[in-house]
């Protein structure tokens, strides 16, 4: 099916202008963009949208290092855009990501992971929505 979902080029990837080569695999692969923005995100912003991890023991590194600088924040929409934006991100863990994927590619540490990806379609609906109330494009060329 069609789906969209919601990719972040992080802080880390942003200071080291990965920003063209990121979003270049994400076309690559197929996935179209429909909305992006950039901005510096406060903590409260950042907590606001990571949410889901309040109380996990990374949850303030995250939310520092997420609000350190700014990010590069997309919608992808695809066949299948929930998977393969993760498939094109690699693991989680950078120390557990393919060869060739964003992770292994331009990412520091856990924390400092280059990029992150809606993991359901749930998800997804509620973080294109944090960034984008407004909605997104519609693709017809
Ligand atoms: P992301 O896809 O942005 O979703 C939450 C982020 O928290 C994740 O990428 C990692 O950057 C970070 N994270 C998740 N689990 C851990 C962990 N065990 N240790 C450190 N950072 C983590």
């Amino acid at each position: 099916a069609i789906e969209r979902t919601l990719s972040i080029i992080k802080p880390n990837a942003v200071a080291k202008d990965a920003i063209g080569a990121i979003l270049s695999r994400f076309e690559a692969a197929g996935l179209k963009i429909v909305a992006a923005r950039m901005l510096h995100m406060s903590k409260e912003q950042a907590s606001a949208f990571y949410a889901v991890h309040q109380g996990k023991g990374f949850f303030d590194e995250l939310v520092g290092f997420m609000s350190s600088g700014p990010v590069m924040v997309q919608v992808l929409e695809g066949e299948g855009a929930i998977a393969k934006n993760r498939e094109i991100m690699g693991a989680t863990n950078p120390a557990e990501a393919a060869p060739g994927t964003i992770r292994a590619d331009f990412a520091d540490s856990f924390t400092e992971n280059a990029a992150h990806g809606s993991d359901s379609p749930e998800n997804a609906a509620v973080e294109i929505q944090f960034f984008f109330p407004e909605g997104v494009c519609e693709r017809t060329r």
